[in-house]
């Protein structure tokens, strides 16, 4: 693809920090994700510790356990990041305890009044699985199609921890005015030229990240750039 930046670094983690750190710092209404390879990312912007108290937290998905169980996305994202800043952004979580439905609902009515029925968060993180999920979207599951909602129950999860999922759907996710991919890992070798290689294989959810007004940037390190 060509309109996207597509950057290969030895620190992807410092790189995403940076990027965390900037539109923090000015108000942005920032997307977390989950998954293992933004810990890293949370934690040395948590060591930089900048003034956060302007911004906003949102969350790209969440899975339905309670916020402190070792799979919340918001749990890892507080450990990491938010519980460590000492002017911490308001965080406005999906709540993983509700069935799905009823915390997409929720999470639906909280956006829709903070930003609209098109949401221009100023940065969106995301990460890419080795299927080529992002969010909770997963290949073949109809939460992909979903057209006019912005945030969808996930009855059914494509990948471990297979327990349900709250997802940002791809309207929402395209309505960033940036987007950030990060992508580490010999894991994700496979996919990454399936997503962002020249011609995107539309049948995988992250090939269907294109901001409809924003930028797109992919951030990988060399392990999971070496197929692109
Ligand atoms: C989740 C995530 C998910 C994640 C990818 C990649 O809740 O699992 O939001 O979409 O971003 O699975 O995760 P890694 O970067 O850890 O491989």
């Amino acid at each position: 693809m060509s309109d996207a930046d597509i950057r290969v670094v030895e620190d992807p983690a410092a790189e995403v920090a940076t990027l965390l750190e900037e539109a923090a710092a000015g108000g942005g209404h920032v997307v977390l994700t989950g998954g293992s390879s933004p810990r890293r990312a949370y934690e040395l912007a948590a060591e930089r510790n900048a003034d956060w108290s302007s911004a906003t937290a949102w969350f790209s998905d969440e899975r339905c356990v309670p916020p402190g169980h070792p799979d919340s996305n918001v749990g890892m994202a507080q450990v990491a990041l938010l519980a460590r800043l000492s002017k911490p952004p308001r965080v406005n979580r999906m709540q993983g305890e509700l069935d799905p439905d009823a915390a997409a609902g929720a999470y639906e009515a909280e956006v829709r009044e903070a930003l609209g029925g098109d949401p221009r968060w100023d940065l969106m993180l995301l990460g890419v699985g080795p299927d080529g999920h992002t969010a909770s979207l997963f290949p073949g599951k109809p939460e992909v199609e979903e057209a006019a909602r912005l945030v969808v129950g996930v009855p059914l999860a494509g990948m471990e921890p297979q327990v349900p999922r709250v997802s940002l759907t791809l309207p929402a996710l395209n309505a960033a005015r940036a987007v950030v991919f990060l992508v580490t890992g010999s894991g994700k070798a496979d996919i990454v030229p399936r997503v962002f290689g020249t011609s995107p294989d539309r049948s995988l959810p992250s090939a269907r990240v294109r901001p409809r007004f924003g930028s797109l940037t992919v951030i990988l390190d060399e392990a999971a750039a070496a197929k692109l």
